[in-house]
């Protein structure tokens, strides 16, 4: 891959004289060390078939997905975002329960780095699991434009595979031209399913081959690393277990019978088996399209006569997962509408009452408890450890993946059974769901629809736990 520098000669001495100050040996810093930097940059690389133009894009250390972080359980990771972005950035390391002056959020946590300037994330991993970290300024552009990356975090007893397999699905909005569509603003986009694109990718490639062997058992951590587009995905030729949500390890493993729906940052991690014979292939399958599409294409070829391997183990829980408590519960509710198609007529906007054709003027479409976009006033205000119950109605026709930053959250079954703990969830359209959580990360955290231009147009609001 050619990696090209398109960053402007003045900024680039500025960078460079903060380079070599970073470069000095570690003794002459005394006992401090310099952090492993991760430089997000301008770079060419022949994102689409090769009868096609090479397309810039943005990514860290100059690749998309940027480089796989995986540490232990526990660990503690340094990184110094050095920009050489032609905007401001920061980097949010999703459904890590970090420390909140780490989270990534210009405006609620930190200000954005401008080009040319640096930001020290330092943080504790608590949880083992499949997690990304993204861009989290003008994300609609960054994200689409391969900002982004696995973060995994190793359980200290790994279950046995033969391999463990990282599986960034996104899609990308491309022009004939090569180019990533420039139109990061587009009304339709805003006011509609967001920014689906029309070419879909897994870790970069289109059609990704993975080459197995017969009998493997592999982990596969799925990543929805898309601005928009939810994947339906089901498997041909492997067999298996959903062991893990959003990074969470399920109380059991539960076995794969139907498709595996995949919001945008939602993951999920499987332990499959290849039952494909050697000379075959098996597939990770999009059901988007009318017929269905190779997402991952895995050759099988000769494996050990491996015998049938046993159900796995659940993966051992992570600290910190217990059920809230219902009875005890502060129950808030949260209304998602919208001004384009469902007939809302009026909402605040920067503190002001305005009519839906005012706000759509402003390319803004959504509104949270009738209020568009962020305000001073948190949807949640909650003491370190309250146990809060949120029903989510979305009164829109399109489905909404919610995030929410710093905590994971379960889903309440009818009333009272609780799900599995997750950091994203997909609404249907006109669906109404309650979640449930305690608040014990302290701190201001966002929470905003995970399809980028939705959160771009009004779907974003934030929680306070009181520390
Ligand atoms: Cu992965 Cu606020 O986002
Ligand atoms: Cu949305």
């Amino acid at each position: 891959m050619t990696v090209r520098n398109t960053i402007n000669p003045n900024r680039r001495a500025v960078l460079a004289g903060a380079a070599s100050s970073v470069m000095l040996p570690s003794f002459a810093l005394g006992a401090s060390h310099s952090p492993v930097e991760l430089r997000p940059s301008l770079f060419q690389s022949q994102l689409l078939p090769d009868a096609y133009p090479q397309t810039q894009m943005w990514g860290y250390g100059g690749t998309a997905p940027g480089p796989e972080i995986r540490v232990a359980q526990g660990a503690r990771i340094e990184r110094r975002l050095v920009n050489d972005l032609p905007q401001p950035t920061s980097i949010h390391w999703h459904g890590i329960r970090i420390d909140n002056k780490m989270d990534g959020v210009p405006g609620l946590t930190q200000a954005a780095t401008a080009p040319g300037e640096m930001f020290d994330y330092a943080f504790e991993v608590p949880d083992a699991g499949t997690y990304w970290y993204h861009a989290h300024n003008q994300s609609t552009e960054q994200v689409a434009r391969g900002l982004f990356g696995a973060l995994i975090v190793e359980e200290a007893n790994a279950p046995e595979v033969d391999q463990d397999v990282v599986l960034i699905l996104d899609d990308w909005l491309m022009l004939e031209t090569g180019e990533i569509d420039p139109d990061f603003a587009a009304a339709h986009d805003r006011s509609h399913a967001g920014r689906l694109g029309n070419f879909v990718t897994t870790n970069g490639t289109f059609a990704l081959e993975m080459p197995v062997r017969h009998h493997y058992r592999l982990r596969l951590r799925l990543i929805n690393a898309a601005n928009a587009r939810i994947f339906p995905l089901t498997l041909q030729g492997l067999e298996g277990w959903i062991v893990a949500l959003d990074g969470m390890p399920l109380s059991q493993p539960e076995r794969l019978t139907s498709e595996i729906i995949l919001g945008p940052g939602q993951r999920v991690d499987l332990i499959v088996d290849v039952k494909s014979a050697g000379g075959e292939t098996a597939y990770l399958v999009r059901l988007n399209e009318d017929t269905p599409q190779p997402q991952v294409i895995f050759p099988v070829s000769d494996g050990s006569a491996a015998n049938q391997r046993p159900v796995p183990a659940a993966l051992a829980p992570n600290p910190s997962m217990d059920l809230p408590d219902l009875a005890r519960a502060t129950r808030t509710q949260l209304v998602m509408e919208e001004g384009a198609m469902g007939g809302l007529s009026a909402a605040i906007v920067d503190g002001n009452r305005e009519s839906f054709r005012q706000i759509a003027q402003k390319n803004m479409f959504w509104a949270f408890n009738g209020v568009v976009g962020m305000t001073d006033t948190p949807l949640i205000d909650a003491a370190l450890g309250e146990q809060i119950a949120l029903s989510i109605s979305n009164h829109t026709v399109f489905p909404h993946a919610m995030h929410l930053h710093g905590i994971h959250f379960r889903e309440i079954m009818e009333g009272e059974a609780l799900g599995p703990m997750r950091d994203t969830l997909l609404l249907g359209g006109r669906e109404t769901r309650e979640i449930a959580f305690i608040a014990d990360n302290p701190g201001d955290w966002l929470f905003h629809c995970h399809m980028l231009s939705h959160a771009d147009a009004g779907m974003m609001a934030w929680i306070r736990v009181r520390a």
